[in-house]
């Protein structure tokens, strides 16, 4: 999703070839330059995905020290731009010389607009297909298991811990706010688990009556009660051989959680109007938003239940506490949607990327994927603006007197946020930091950042 991809940097010091090969390129956005410093000027700001490159540049206009000395410049700050060399006639070896110092190609005059245009129309297609493989590399770089994006440190840690338990038969209590990720992991969780050959089965159980609970989970047989028509498997059955996620748990009324609890610890079942035992073997998932401690307290959660579902308790952090998770993930989604409508946008502008990462996300992932398809639906530039987003964006945090806490906090914040918007380069992030690339070295060593 680069902001510059159709820039077109013409380095050419003569004014008449310039305003030629201008003429030919009216398509692109152009951009010019007539000697070294003014290139590399242009380079550090617009990143240009093509550039023409005049060998024979001011002050030494009959050799190509300063134009080799501008490629390697140019290919300094910006490696992947392509970089066309023209040189004069008969100056094969100027040319041969340029590619070995990381040229893309050459071309030598005189000036022909229709050989030009190919040489860097494949330049551009060369440029984008780079940047399109880049990004699908970062993107399974940056995905654990089963669709889970992530890149910061804090995610990490869940997926890890994800991966680590998925293999034991122990239950997992997924804990995090609403849209965190709840489900997803624990699809991952059965993906990664023994039972993956058998069904993923999920039950919301704050989506369901409390008087038909009891049915969906264990089943019943025909005639158990008025309208039980013929008999009926229920989901814990039903998933045997998988992974059951039960969903919401902390909105289980008291009375089946006694049920409940006697299945964990005996595993087995009878369904409704039976008292035939039957044995199932599943892994058992479960998910809540709540504070299940402050439930227990208040009498409508029980205790036991709670230790028997909570072998190991997962903690998914709030969106607004990942670092670096915000961006990674509207660019994924963006990049989704953006597909999938069939619309031209290039990404996001500035003011977009900055309201989103200041925002406090109260409704997490979800919100953020439909905030986006909102917006690809709706806009209408080239780029998504803040206001096709429709974001409030209060403060999201309480203030904080400690001055070292709060420097340390905003320089790792600023850090994580260049590192991603330059999609994790370390000499373009330190350009836009400011600072030297030892320096921002240094800085990621002492405040523990994972890049
Ligand atoms: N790290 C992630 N990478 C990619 N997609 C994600 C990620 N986390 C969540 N999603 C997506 O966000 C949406 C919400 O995730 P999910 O349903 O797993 O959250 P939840 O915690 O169960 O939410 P709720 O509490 O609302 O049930 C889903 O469409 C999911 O695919
Ligand atoms: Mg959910």
């Amino acid at each position: 999703m680069s902001i510059e991809r159709t820039k077109l940097l013409i380095v050419e010091d003569d004014p008449g070839l310039q305003s030629q090969i201008r003429w030919c390129f009216e398509n692109y956005d152009i951009l010019l330059a007539d000697d070294r410093d003014s290139a590399l000027e242009q380079v550090r700001q617009y990143k240009p995905a093509v550039v023409t490159l005049d060998l024979g540049l001011p002050p030494e206009i009959d050799n190509t020290s300063e134009g080799i000395a501008t490629l390697k410049g140019i290919l300094e700050i910006e490696p992947n731009t392509k970089v066309i060399v023209v040189t004069g006639q008969d100056e094969k070896e100027n040319a041969m010389q340029a590619i070995a110092f990381g040229a893309y190609d050459f071309y030598a005059k005189p000036f022909q607009p229709e050989i030009m245009s190919l040489i860097v129309e494949r330049a551009f297609r060369l440029h984008d297909l780079e940047l399109e493989n880049k990004k699908l590399h970062d993107l399974s770089n940056h995905e654990h298991f089963n669709g889970v994006i992530a890149c910061s440190s804090q995610m990490q840690s869940v997926c890890k811990a994800i991966e680590k338990v998925a293999p034991s038969d122990a239950t997992v209590l997924l804990l995090g706010e609403s849209g965190t990720g709840k489900e997803i992991c624990a699809r991952g969780l059965h993906v990664k688990g023994r039972n993956k050959k058998g069904e993923f089965v999920a039950i919301n159980c704050a989506a369901i009556p409390d008087n038909l609970l009891e049915s969906e989970l264990f089943g019943y047989e025909k005639g158990a009660f008025t309208g039980a028509v013929k008999q009926t498997i229920g989901k814990i059955e039903y998933a045997d051989g998988g992974t059951l996620f039960l969903d919401e748990m902390g909105d289980l009324p008291i009375s089946l959680q006694a049920k409940l609890l006697r299945f964990l610890q005996e595993r087995v079942i009878e369904r409704i109007g039976s008292h035939k035992p039957i044995a199932v073997n599943v892994r058992i998932v479960c998910a809540t938003h709540q504070n299940l401690r402050e439930k227990i307290e208040k009498g409508e959660f029980r205790e036991d239940l709670f230790y028997r579902i909570s072998e190991i308790p997962v903690e998914i952090p709030p969106l607004r506490d990942r670092e670096g998770d915000i961006i990674l993930l509207a660019k994924y989604f963006f990049n989704e949607f953006n597909e999938q409508h069939g619309s031209k946008l290039k990404g996001f502008n500035k003011d977009a990327l900055s309201s989103m990462e200041s925002y406090a996300w109260p409704g997490n992932v979800r919100e953020l994927q439909n905030k986006i398809k909102r917006a690809v639906i709706m806009s209408d530039e080239k780029y998504i603006t803040a206001t096709d987003l429709e974001l409030d964006t209060a403060p999201a945090e309480r203030m904080n007197y400690d001055l070292r806490l709060i420097r340390e906090k905003v320089e790792r914040q600023a850090i994580v946020r260049a590192i991603s918007h330059v999609n994790g380069k370390i000499a373009p992030a330190a350009e836009l930091l400011g600072v030297s690339r030892p320096t921002l070295y240094d800085l990621i060593k002492k405040l523990n950042i994972t890049v």
